[in-house]
């Protein structure tokens, strides 16, 4: 791990860990990086400013000074990571709605670097919902989480609430830096939310996908460097900055899209849920439903866009889902064998906090040389920053 020529902020906020800041601002030097400390008044209880500034060899910013504009603002452009460690809830609670009163929150809102949160706080102030909500909040925008740990806390509880070891806050910073434009100059064609087949001209069928893991992957791949072009079904999501966004309606009109832009991608990943089968003879008019007991609908099969275009590839890599409730690998195996894919991503979609609508994904992922690996209950955000990075690893090899 080195950290050498690396420009690294490093918030402090005001909380007991405050002190493990030190270590950290240590450790980073140590290890090449040009450590700027800046630190929350509340932060100065804990530990003096003076003792960063001998350690890193520069001024420590707390209050808004003629510096801002001359030193802080250039420092926040460009810096490679901007790490909160300790991150309390306070702060938390400021980032996730842009408030900035102090020099430290307002150099997260001035900066572009990557945001790493290092939280530290008692158990129920983690737990609470306030601060739960946050944390998606800002993972959603793509900030990383290091922790927090379990064991002993200040007040002599033991629980979820302990900053992360400077061991995992170092591998995390590293992870975050490394993951800095290395998608650069690939582009990437992503599918997202569901398809919608007409029944009349005011009813459909579709299904429960919000859109919200293929716009991760849209934001992070962008975040990476990647130019990408988003294949969106109709969701309530904004669409992602500096991403070429098309909206689709059906399970045709998708693969119609995915076929204007699948010659010039790099990697397609296809995370819509997509309509297998539509109206046969959908109404020109609504459906009445004078005189009926009941009502039959037949239904006709819909392209599959993912085996369409696998069978055109020339240099694509390609990456599926697999919605399953029930036998999750052995499905995801058999998808991703029969849409010859290079990596699929399992998704148990009855298990609560992962697959449709929520925030939080679990799944797995299956490589073509037979890789597996189930990751634990993330954001999507941060589930699609692994997706990419064992797509990067497949394309290298
Ligand atoms: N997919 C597709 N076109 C379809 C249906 C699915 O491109 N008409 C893609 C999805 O985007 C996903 C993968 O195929 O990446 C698997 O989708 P999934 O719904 O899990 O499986 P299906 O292939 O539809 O099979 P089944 O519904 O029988 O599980």
């Amino acid at each position: 791990m080195s950290f050498q020529d690396r420009t690294i902020l490093l918030g402090v906020s005001g909380g007991i860990a405050a002190f493990k800041a030190v270590e950290i601002a240590s450790a980073l030097r140590q290890q090449g990086a040009s450590v700027h400390v800046v630190m929350t008044r509340h932060a100065t209880l804990f530990v003096t400013p003076l003792t960063f500034e001998s350690i890193t060899h520069h001024p420590v910013a707390v209050e808004f000074s003629r510096a801002w504009e001359t030193e802080l603002i250039p420092l926040a452009q460009h810096a490679d990571l901007f790490l909160i460690a300790p991150t309390t809830a306070n702060v938390m609670a400021k980032l996730a709605a842009g408030i900035a009163d102090d020099v430290l929150t307002a150099l997260a809102l001035a900066t572009r670097a990557p945001l790493l949160l290092a939280p530290a706080m008692h158990t129920n102030m983690w737990t609470h919902a306030a601060t739960q909500a946050n944390v998606a909040t800002l993972a959603q925008r793509g900030a990383t989480f290091v922790g927090p740990e379990h064991g002993w806390l200040a007040s002599g509880d033991i629980g979820l609430g302990r900053l992360a070891s400077l061991e995992a806050i170092l591998r995390a910073a590293a992870a975050t830096l490394t993951r800095q434009a290395d998608w650069q100059g690939v582009r990437v064609l992503i599918t997202a939310g569901a398809t919608r087949e007409a029944i009349d001209p005011v009813r459909f069928i579709s299904n429960r996908s919000s859109g919200k893991m293929g716009y991760a992957l849209a934001e992070a791949a962008r975040a990476r460097g990647a130019t990408v072009t988003l294949i969106s079904g109709p969701t309530h999501l904004p669409p992602p900055p500096h991403v070429n966004v098309t909206y689709v309606q059906t399970a045709e009109e998708m693969l119609s899209a995915v076929l204007a832009h699948f010659d010039e991608s790099d990697v397609f990943i296809s995370a819509a849920a997509i309509a297998d089968f539509k109206p046969s003879r959908p109404l020109v008019q609504k459906l009445k439903k004078t005189a009926r007991k009941s009502l039959t609908l037949e239904l006709e099969p819909t392209p599959d866009v993912l085996r369409t275009v696998a069978a055109r590839r020339t240099h694509q890599l390609l990456v599926g889902f697999a919605a399953e409730s029930e036998n999750l690998l052995a499905h995801a195996q058999e998808k991703l064998r029969q849409k010859n894919l290079d990596l699929i991503v399992a998704n148990d979609v009855t298990l609560p906090d992962a697959g449709f609508e929520v925030d939080t994904n679990i799944v797995t992922l299956l490589t073509r040389d037979g890789k597996v690996e189930t990751l634990p209950k993330m954001s999507k955000r941060e589930v699609a920053e692994r997706i990419l990075d064992v797509a990067k690893g497949l394309r290298a090899g």
